[in-house]
């Protein structure tokens, strides 16, 4: 899967040097591709691991809304990266060969070196959580803890916190991996999870809005930026690079669902109000006064 998405990115940060015939991935300083996966890079690579500082106030109560992991791609995703990757590396190898590619020697050499492992990408394990996911969320926990240790005591109490899951397994094993390093060793057997809501208009809005799935199922700004120059352009610029232009609108036809499915291209006011829910919990939270609310 990610010799596809690097190849895609890799080629977007390529536009910054577009001109530079001698452009290496392999040594650029700035933008060391090899961690950024698009919609699916470790928040770490991006983020880092500093604590960021906290100010002065005393802290008293704790509301955290939080994504999976790291995880999988769709099963059918997982299924066409299985299928193209062989011909994938096979095609820019034979190209570079050729003298058709701008790639340089080391990259060349990566890729070539690309040895695709299948073992960990299994298209029955659907989305499912990756250990590099895991190792977010315990990072997340690490952090949080050092940062307000008096809301996020390492002893676990029932009525000290308030814990909502969706019904995923992403979603699920993201949480384990959070209250495993969150709370002392054995606690997690202990903790209270509320129960998954058959409507769960406050974690899953999405699910039960027929006037959201009639909007994000609307591809026409979709297939008119496919069909526009921009576009068109990264499919030539990689072509030149690569000499490969097959399949390579994998990712960019991803990001730009998300784009006008679910994000600022689309209705963003819609968009933003299916999340009402969430807001009005957060603001009850902070603003109660109740003595017998959760510190978290
Ligand atoms: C936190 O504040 C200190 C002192 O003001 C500063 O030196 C440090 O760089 C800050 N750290 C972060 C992560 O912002
Ligand atoms: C593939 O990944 C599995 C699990 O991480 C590992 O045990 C195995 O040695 C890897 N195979 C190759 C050829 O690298
Ligand atoms: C759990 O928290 C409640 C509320 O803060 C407190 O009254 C109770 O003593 C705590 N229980 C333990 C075992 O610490």
């Amino acid at each position: 899967m990610f010799t596809i998405l690097a190849i895609v990115l890799a080629f977007s940060q390529a536009s910054v040097s577009l001109h530079d015939p001698f452009y290496c991935f392999t040594t650029d300083p700035i933008h060391p591709q090899n961690q950024m996966f698009a919609t699916k890079v470790v928040y770490e690579a991006l983020h880092g691991r500093e604590i960021p500082n906290v100010s002065t106030c005393t802290p008293r109560k704790f509301w955290m809304y939080s994504r999976h992991g790291t995880r999988l791609p769709s099963s059918s995703d997982i299924r066409r990266m299985i299928d193209i990757h062989d011909r994938l590396q096979s095609s820019v190898l034979r190209n570079y060969d050729l003298g058709r590619t701008q790639l340089c020697r080391a990259d060349y050499e990566n890729i070539a070196n690309w040895i695709f492992n299948s073992t960990n990408l299994d298209p029955d394990r659907n989305s499912e959580l990756v250990e590099a996911g895991c190792e977010e969320l315990r990072g997340i926990a690490q952090r949080f803890q050092k940062a307000f240790p008096n809301i996020l005591p390492k002893t676990y109490n029932t009525s000290e916190f308030l814990i909502r899951f969706t019904d995923r397994q992403r979603t699920q094993a993201s949480l384990d991996a959070f209250a495993e390093d969150l709370f002392d060793e054995g606690a997690h057997n202990d903790i209270f999870f509320e129960p998954v809501p058959a409507v769960d208009r406050l974690l899953r809005p999405h699910d039960d809005c027929p006037l959201y799935d009639e909007v994000s199922s609307n591809l026409v700004e979709q297939e008119a930026f496919e069909e526009g120059p921009d576009f068109q352009q990264i499919l030539e610029q990689v072509n030149k690079n690569l000499d490969f232009s097959d399949q390579i609108n994998f990712q960019v036809e991803k990001f730009a669902r998300y784009y006008y499915g679910m994000g600022y291209g689309g209705q963003e006011r819609l968009f933003s109000n299916m999340n009402c829910h969430i807001m009005h919990d957060l603001l009850t939270y902070l603003q109660s006064t109740n003595p017998n609310d959760q510190l978290a």
